[in-house]
């Protein structure tokens, strides 16, 4: 496969279960390392932009540590990066960004499953990153909660200058997020199709029901089930 995703573009990848899309994020993030081909994060090779803090992740299971309050947990990459010359957020501010000022010194499991998910894009936002690599961030919450938390990523990722790749199984949810949706073929996936999503930001509840809105989602969908047909022998 090859794709680029633009400064400040936001790009989801839809595909079936196991066609590599959480593979394909941990390479970009530098947790795989590919047997073949050229990965570019700011023009970097992962190892080297993981260095430089080029990259924020999220993934589905939020990983905070439980004995550290909200607060310590989001400033944790500035402690672990210390003596480094880095742009940073100031943890306070990201956290008001995100709704949870008020649970700065709050502990990490009195927070809700939104809240948790929040507190892990403040983490992912405080060195910076270029790109912000998100693996299904909302998988594991109910339906009206997701979609508030859609409403708040794209809020978030308004006033903060970076790209986003995120991965989601939801095909509304990535039509209501993205410029762009990337679908990938059953394993071993390739790109299959991609969908520019022209809807006007910023994008609300309202877009949801706009004939546009749906109109993209049928689209898309019919994309997926011709590359999973496709693949069929
Ligand atoms: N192109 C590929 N070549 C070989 N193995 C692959 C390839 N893509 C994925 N795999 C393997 O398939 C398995 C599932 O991949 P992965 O977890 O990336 O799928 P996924 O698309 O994220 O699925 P899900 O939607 O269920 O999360 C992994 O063990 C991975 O190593
Ligand atoms: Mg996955």
């Amino acid at each position: 496969m090859s794709f680029d995703v633009r400064d400040r573009e936001f790009v989801a990848l839809v595909g079936p279960s196991g066609c590599g899309k959480s593979t394909l994020l941990r390479l970009v993030a530098d947790l795989d390392v590919p047997t073949s081909g050229v990965i570019a994060v700011g023009g970097e090779p992962p190892a080297s932009a993981r260095r430089h803090r080029l990259f924020g992740v999220v993934f589905q299971d939020p990983v905070l540590l439980p004995w550290l309050d909200v607060l310590a947990n989001v400033s944790l990459p500035l402690e672990v990066a210390r003596g480094d010359a880095l742009d940073q957020a100031a943890p306070a501010a990201l956290l008001d960004l995100v709704g949870l000022g008020r649970f700065a010194h709050a502990r990490t499991w009195q927070l809700s499953g939104g809240m948790r998910q929040r507190a892990a894009i403040a983490r992912a936002l405080v060195l910076r990153p270029r790109i912000l690599l998100l693996d299904e961030p909302f998988g594991a919450l109910d339906e009206i909660t997701r979609q508030r938390m859609n409403v708040e990523l794209l809020r978030i990722w308004s006033q903060r200058p970076t790209a986003a790749l995120m991965v989601t199984h939801s095909i509304g949810e990535a039509v209501f997020l993205a410029d762009r949706v990337l679908v990938m073929s059953p394993q071993p996936g390739r790109i299959a199709a991609e969908e520019a999503v022209p809807l006007p930001r910023p994008r609300t509840f309202e877009t949801l029901a706009s004939p546009d809105f749906l109109g993209c989602v049928s689209r898309v969908t019919k994309l997926l089930l011709t590359a999973v047909e496709e693949r069929r022998p």
